[in-house]
């Protein structure tokens, strides 16, 4: 049971303090005050006042090390928030670009941070508008690290969520398996579907495609009827077909533009070093639809970084319509009700997801040193409880 074996919380959303209930906004803003945080709240705690959990808190960037194991205050739901206790979540690599601060000049989180951002669990509380959920029901959903600088994700044994960034578990999934797919299921979605607008009998190229979004973009395309060519290393040619594409490409050992043409999108997973060579691969009138928009990694002022990064991003796109393409770059959206779509084609067998790893949570510097490697077939997954 190790760090999960702590008690259910009794789930009255007020905090008791000496007798006396507080309302979420009071206990908010004890919260997220600085001073008082290393004042009250140890205090409270100490006093089993405060309903807690077990939660990976981040006090800085920094590498795995900044890493811990914490009790926190089980979190509060707004009236459209759903208080969902978790089973398993996944690792994702924005959870280690945000721990080492390569995106704090678009977003400087105010420490301290639970990052995480895919989860699978039950529901056992729900906001006073929420009509979709209730508890008892069981749940993945994606938790946007990009709304609140003081992020709190899914890395924790409960997490309050918008119900519209959740939908049910698929029946025929474990806990495990459900949490590998939010994020990388959803980006493969949104930028084949709706970015790619991928039409049956197309073709296209998935860079990296055993990886978390890959192996979700190679089934999808292929389920959506288009012809589909992929890159991995040469220990994954075979996996690559076993998912479903009809070529598959070794980056180690051939050129990708030497292997396939006239193709209608490229989700390009790898960035900067295949970006030019996916032009020439694209039909004239093709989509080039990036994961990883070029960005400066150092945080010269946040209006530099901005305007570093659009100008980046405006380059690519007239240098990709000077050519007669497109370029498109995607930034994944929680929406439940995409996930729901997917959830559809898992319970049909149509596509389904692959585990590299499971880790239990306490090893989370373990599971992001493995990902940030950059070999990781399909998904890591840490089990919570
Ligand atoms: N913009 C967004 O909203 C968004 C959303 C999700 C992900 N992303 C980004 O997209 C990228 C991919 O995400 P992910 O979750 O799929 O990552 P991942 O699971 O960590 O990707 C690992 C895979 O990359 C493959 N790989 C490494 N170098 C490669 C190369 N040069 N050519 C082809 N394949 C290569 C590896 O295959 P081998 O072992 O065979 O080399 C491995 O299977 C990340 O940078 C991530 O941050 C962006």
């Amino acid at each position: 049971m190790g760090f999960l074996s702590m008690g259910q919380p009794c789930f009255l959303r007020q905090a008791k303090i000496s007798g006396q209930r507080y309302n979420p906004q009071i206990l908010c803003f004890l919260r997220y005050l600085c001073v008082l945080r290393f004042m009250v709240l140890p205090l409270l705690l100490f006093c089993g006042e405060i309903e807690t959990m077990k939660a990976i808190l981040a006090e800085a960037y920094g590498g795995p090390e900044v890493l811990t194991v914490e009790d926190v205050p089980v979190p509060q739901v707004g009236p459209h928030g759903v208080l969902v206790q978790v089973r398993a979540v996944s690792v994702n690599p924005i959870d280690w670009k945000l721990r080492q601060g390569s995106l704090k000049a678009l977003r400087d989180y105010v420490f301290p941070v639970i990052w995480g951002s895919d989860l699978s669990g039950e529901v056992v509380e729900t906001g006073g508008a929420v009509t979709l959920f209730k508890p008892g029901d069981e749940v993945y959903g994606f938790k946007d690290g990009n709304v609140a600088k003081t992020f709190r994700g899914t890395y924790a044994e409960y997490v309050a969520i918008p119900e519209k960034s959740l939908a049910k578990k698929p029946a025929n999934l474990s806990f495990e398996e459900a949490a590998s797919v939010p994020a990388a299921a959803l980006t493969a979605w949104q930028a084949l579907l709706k970015k790619g607008r991928l039409k049956p009998g197309q073709r296209v190229l998935v860079h990296a495609g055993a990886g978390g979004v890959g192996i979700f973009a190679v089934q999808i395309a292929k389920t959506f009827g288009a012809y589909v060519a992929a890159t991995a290393g040469a220990h994954n040619q075979q996996f690559l077909r076993e998912l479903g594409a009809d070529l598959a490409i070794d980056y180690e050992h051939e050129r990708f533009s030497e292997r396939v043409s006239g193709c209608d999108v490229v989700l390009d997973g790898v960035g900067s070093g295949v970006w030019r060579d996916s032009l020439s691969v694209l039909k004239l009138g093709g989509r080039l639809i990036s994961l990883v928009p070029s960005a400066p990694t150092d945080a010269a002022g946040r209006a530099g970084f901005v305007t570093t990064v659009a100008a980046r991003l405006a380059a690519a796109k007239i240098n990709a319509a000077l050519r007669g393409r497109r370029f498109a770059p995607v930034f994944v959206k929680p929406r439940g009700g995409d996930l729901e779509k997917i959830g559809a084609l898992l319970e049909a067998g149509k596509i389904r997801t692959v585990i590299d790893r499971v880790f239990p949570l306490e090893q989370i510097g373990e599971a992001h040193r493995l990902s940030e490697a950059g070999h990781v077939r399909g998904k890591i997954v840490l089990k919570v409880s």
